[in-house]
């Protein structure tokens, strides 16, 4: 890292915004916040006082909740807010939403909305820190964090690594996050999917596009499978889930085209039996759950670094 490297980050919008330095520095904040979930008290004070609201316009298990449990880890106050719940079912808009939300003095707004560029559009009019929970097809850069710790951890490294990433890039702000960030630090990044769910100019973001899954696969370090997002399918990109699981689905012989040490990752939800195998996602090679658990401690890291930077 850069002598006088100061993280300057108020808001977290994109792995776009950060620098090589900033991401090792999230890193590494997190994988020191890591054993406190370890602790049979799993409470610090770090973020006593501080209210943190949770305004989430799509559906979510693991962003939402470990960004709760982080925050509450941290001694934070905690608030839900749902689509559902809210009265953006009464016709309320995103800005009118915020503006009402900013008038109760919140220090930490985390926002999921299905709008590519909402958490940017939100940070322009309330004072508190704004992270991004995954903007439409945009960014998810919480999710390409903790990708990125997980890796970390498991191969001492990130530069130098061949990252697989198969499936529905077109529609994935995880796959987005991925490729910005394992780029940044040194690794190289393959993709593979339907063409028709493969956006122009991905090798503009770093990324190099294979013509088959062997290609893509072959000596992998991690293979990184993506949802298909059968809720952003408006247009008939795929014949059928099923030829999709024949040609694009990672099995237990697609795995084993990686290195034997290759880490089978997911950002779940997974659909099973579609773009990953249940023996694969449940295999020993599988640190799908080591993703989740590290989404804690990223997550306790961003609310700590957008905090000192308040
Ligand atoms: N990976 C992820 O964003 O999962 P959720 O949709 O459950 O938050």
């Amino acid at each position: 890292m850069a002598t006088g490297y100061f993280f300057s980050h108020r808001h977290i919008l994109g792995i776009d915004h950060l620098s090589a330095d900033d991401i090792d520095h999230i890193l590494t904040t997190a994988e020191s916040f890591k054993e406190i979930s370890a602790r049979p008290i799993k409470k610090v004070p770090t973020l006593r006082g501080n209210t943190i609201i949770n305004l989430f316009f799509e559906p979510s298990t693991r962003t939402r909740l470990s960004f709760e449990v982080a925050a509450k880890r941290m001694s934070a106050d905690t608030f839900n807010i749902s689509a559902s719940t809210s009265s953006a079912t009464k016709g309320e808009t995103l800005i009118d939403t915020a503006l009402n939300i900013a008038a109760m003095h919140p220090d930490i707004i985390i926002i999921r909305h299905s709008f590519s560029g909402a958490p940017h559009m939100l940070s322009g009019y309330v004072d508190a820190a704004v992270i991004n929970a995954g903007d439409g097809t945009h960014e998810h850069p919480s999710q390409g964090l903790l990708d990125m710790m997980t890796v970390r951890e498991h191969k001492g490294r990130l530069d130098g690594l061949k990252i697989a990433i198969i499936g529905d890039i077109l529609h994935s702000r995880v796959a987005h996050s991925d490729i910005l960030g394992f780029t940044r630090m040194g690794s190289q990044v393959f993709v593979h999917g339907p063409s028709t769910l493969i956006p122009p100019d991905l090798d503009k973001l770093g990324a190099t596009v294979c013509t088959s899954l062997k290609e893509a696969v072959q000596d992998a370090d991690v293979v990184m499978t993506l949802r298909i997002q059968k809720e952003r399918q408006n247009d008939p990109l795929l014949p059928s889930f099923r030829e999709y699981a024949l040609y694009y689905g990672v099995t237990r012989e697609v795995a084993s085209w990686a290195k034997p040490d290759g880490l089978i990752m997911h950002p779940g939800p997974i659909n099973r039996g579609i773009e990953l195998m249940p023996d694969v996602a449940d295999g020993p090679r599988s640190v799908i759950l080591d993703q989740v658990t590290n989404g804690v401690a990223v997550r306790m890291a961003l609310l700590y670094l957008v905090m000192g930077n308040s």
